[in-house]
């Protein structure tokens, strides 16, 4: 059997930087695990519009769409908020979302013991906190027709439309329902179904899944904007949350901040499995491209070898070599590493986003 193959796409700002860390990751598995992977490299976003005028060049959603699983680092910068709409870097993620039909984004806010005190919340509001939002990734008001800016008498009228199908909302609560199983057994789907006729049908269509497939499953029900409430209050009663593309994106950022920094979460977006077993997959971190510390050495690489974590576990089915990753992780935290993100302790200088991978590298050795 050939190797598994894995697209990197390190994109703008800190992403090159982070994504380093990576490959060094991906090396270490290859030199002491016997673990290859057939990796390649390409563009996307900015520096993909610099060289191609397109965020994303046909060539590379083609080969996107032929590998294992795609790793991407943070699109987007200042430099390219003045372009069009249909070329901002931006475009180049979502057309990589949409085009893989990757339906099912996996967003897990874990807090680490060593990192409790940066969230912005109470030490024992979040302190052991391990919850996963599922986030529908490729329909919604991301991407609903109509849309636009139009003329509307001798005014502008800006369209957005949210649209979801039955069969769309079936296919994500299932991913939600098997997580959950994995998990603590419990699901909360969240929608406006009090406004909104799209989050009724969500709310019946969950319902019918549970009914029919996931019984055995604890479902709630929550107004999403009660959801952002009850995260903030008490979010250890969440085990995995399910919602709708735009409702996730606000609620996952949400999440993310109760772990204390961006710079720690990975996430997944997955689709359906094709022919070798394997989902479409594309890995990357929540943060973004950060142009403010870019090309200083200053990022933290966590995320992004978080997200490969991911790979291993929902990719490859290397679950055992992606809780080694994660212990590398905690292991390098408990012993007061931190990057210039995670300071506020007293005394502790911070390090270097490669002395961050070199002291995850020498954790991992460690494991052995
Ligand atoms: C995210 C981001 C993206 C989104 C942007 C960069 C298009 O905020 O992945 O959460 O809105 O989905
Ligand atoms: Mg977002």
């Amino acid at each position: 059997m050939s190797n598994p193959s894995l697209l990197i796409l390190p994109g703008d700002g800190i992403g090159p930087e982070v994504m380093a860390e990576v490959t060094r990751i991906i090396d270490w598995f290859g030199a002491k695990r016997g673990i290859a992977f057939d990796v390649s490299e390409d563009l996307v976003g900015g520096c993909a519009y610099d060289k191609h005028g397109t965020p994303l060049h046909d060539d590379t959603m083609a080969k996107a769409l032929e590998v294992d699983a795609v790793l991407l680092g943070a699109v987007g910068g200042p430099k390219y908020d003045k372009l069009d709409f249909s070329v901002k870097p931006e475009r180049g993620l979502l057309r990589l979302r949409k085009e893989m039909d990757l339906f099912s984004n996996l967003r897990p806010a874990q807090c680490f013991d060593a990192l409790a005190d940066f969230s912005s919340l109470k030490k024992d509001v979040v302190a052991g906190l391990d919850i996963m939002i599922v986030r529908e990734l490729t329909s919604g008001v991301y991407f609903g027709e109509p849309r636009g800016i139009f003329k509307e008498g001798n005014e502008r009228v800006g369209i957005n439309t949210q649209r979801y199908t039955e069969s769309e909302i079936a296919r994500v609560a299932r991913s939600a329902f098997e997580l959950a199983r994995k998990r603590n057994n419990k699901l909360c789907s969240m929608e406006k179904a009090n406004v909104m006729e799209s989050g009724i049908l969500w709310r019946d269509v969950v319902t019918e899944v549970h009914e029919a497939e996931y019984s055995d499953v604890e479902l709630t029900h929550m107004y999403a904007d009660a959801g952002a409430m009850q995260l903030t209050r008490w979010p250890k009663q969440f085990d995995v949350i399910v919602t709708d593309n735009l409702f996730g994106d606000m609620l996952s950022d949400l999440a993310a901040m109760l772990t204390g920094s961006l710079g720690m979460l990975p996430s997944a977006s997955l689709g359906a499995p094709t022919e070798n077993g394997r989902p479409k997959a594309l890995y990357e971190p929540v943060h973004g491209s950060a142009p403010d510390i870019a090309g200083q050495g200053k990022a933290n690489p966590i995320a992004c070898i978080l997200s490969f974590a991911m790979a291993l576990r929902y990719s490859f089915d290397m679950g055992d070599e992606a809780t080694r990753v994660e212990k590398a992780v905690e292991a390098v935290l408990a012993d007061g590493k931190r990057t210039a993100d995670l300071l506020g302790e007293e005394g502790v200088t911070p390090v270097s986003t490669s002395e961050m991978g070199d002291a995850i590298l020498a954790a991992l050795d460690a494991s052995l």
